[in-house]
């Protein structure tokens, strides 16, 4: 018996109506559209404005969508795991929600809070269900919204980050799919990007809510040089496990958090910018959703036994790589 590997069999993506572009944010806070282009890339970021709608709304049109696409149906899903730092709720899971609001009355899930290495942590654990055959559809959601956890105050986070969802459909392939990973952690990274309250340690209180301690706390020079060398070394770690050099990969894609951060990391590969995915100028940083928003925007682009890197580094510090043959 050959391996059983877990393949992705489709994707989908789901960003809200609303735009707060660079413009917009210099009316909020002392920024400029220049200095965000320059320094990250981003022109635009898309704000779930709606304040009865959350993760799971997000998750459950970039879902819908999904199923749609693979036609498959709700019903026939075995599991569903949401990567988000951003649930509707401490708990419930998300995921049991988008299960509910889907129709997907077979399913069961749980949510991963990796932050922005999420949709990676979520993508490894889920295939894992498939190869040992145990469970046949699994859609893995990634999907945050960010703006209920920034700081418009705050020019240093608030022009980072945006609202959106992604979802792809896990399948079992005797022949391609995810083929190796490299996943990795460090609590100690914990005190230079977390929120400060709101969870088992600083609960809640009045005070905390004054001192605007339930938002993104970040120190980016840290993030930034931390995110080069763990996306460097796990794409480098991932390849050299494979005996894969440069040209054997079509596409990088990895976490969009900053494009200065991506084309550092392709430079230190020394890849082409050409094989590197970027659609942080429309979304910027939606965090767990960013690699299947990635994924969707350049389906198009992929032809069956592409060798793709999705390459993922967040709050945790937790970070990753992992070697995908596209399938289809
Ligand atoms: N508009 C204008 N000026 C700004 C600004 C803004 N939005 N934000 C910060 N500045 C200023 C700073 O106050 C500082 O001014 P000073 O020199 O007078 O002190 C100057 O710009 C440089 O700040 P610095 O923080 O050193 O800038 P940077 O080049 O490191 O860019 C980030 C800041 C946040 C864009 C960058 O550090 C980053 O992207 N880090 C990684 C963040 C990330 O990816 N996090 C997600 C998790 S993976």
């Amino acid at each position: 018996m050959g391996r059983k590997f877990a393949a992705i069999t489709g994707v989908a993506g789901y960003v809200p109506e609303d735009v707060i572009t660079n413009f917009d944010l210099e009316k909020m806070v002392e920024t400029n559209d220049e200095w965000i282009v320059s320094r990250t890339g981003i022109k635009q970021r898309h704000i779930l404005k709606d304040p009865t709608k959350a993760t799971s709304d997000m998750c459950v049109e970039a879902a819908k969508d999904l199923l749609k696409k693979t036609n498959i149906s709700a019903e026939e899903v075995d599991m569903i795991i949401v990567a988000t730092v951003t649930g509707d709720y401490v708990f419930p899971d998300t995921a049991n929600l988008v299960a509910t609001k889907l129709g997907a009355t077979n399913a069961f899930g749980f949510d991963i809070n990796a932050a922005c290495s999420g949709f990676i942590f979520s993508l490894v654990t889920a295939s894992k269900f498939i190869e040992t055959g145990t469970y046949k559809k699994i859609i893995v959601c990634g999907s945050d919204k960010m703006s209920s956890i920034l700081n418009y105050e705050d020019r240093a986070t608030c022009i980072l980050f945006g609202d959106g969802a992604g979802a792809v459909m896990l399948e079992p392939s005797d022949s391609s799919g995810i083929i190796d990973a490299v996943l990795k952690g460090d609590g100690t990274g914990c005190e230079f990007l977390h929120m400060k309250a709101g969870g088992s340690l600083n609960p809640a209180t009045v005070e905390t809510v004054q001192n605007r301690e339930h938002y993104v706390y970040q120190e980016g020079r840290v993030v930034f040089k931390s995110a080069v060398k763990g996306m460097r070394d796990t794409v480098n770690e991932v390849m050299e496990r494979n005996s894969l050099t440069n040209e054997d990969i079509d596409w990088i894609i990895p976490h969009q958090a900053n494009k200065r951060i991506i084309l550092s990391v392709a430079d230190q590969l020394d890849f082409s910018h050409e094989k590197v995915l970027m659609n942080i100028e429309k979304y910027g940083n939606t965090t767990a959703g960013t690699i299947p928003l990635v994924l969707n925007d350049f389906e198009h682009k992929f032809k069956k036994g592409d060798k793709i890197i999705i390459t993922a580094f967040g709050g945790g510090f937790t970070w990753g790589s992992v070697l995908i043959e596209w399938m289809y």
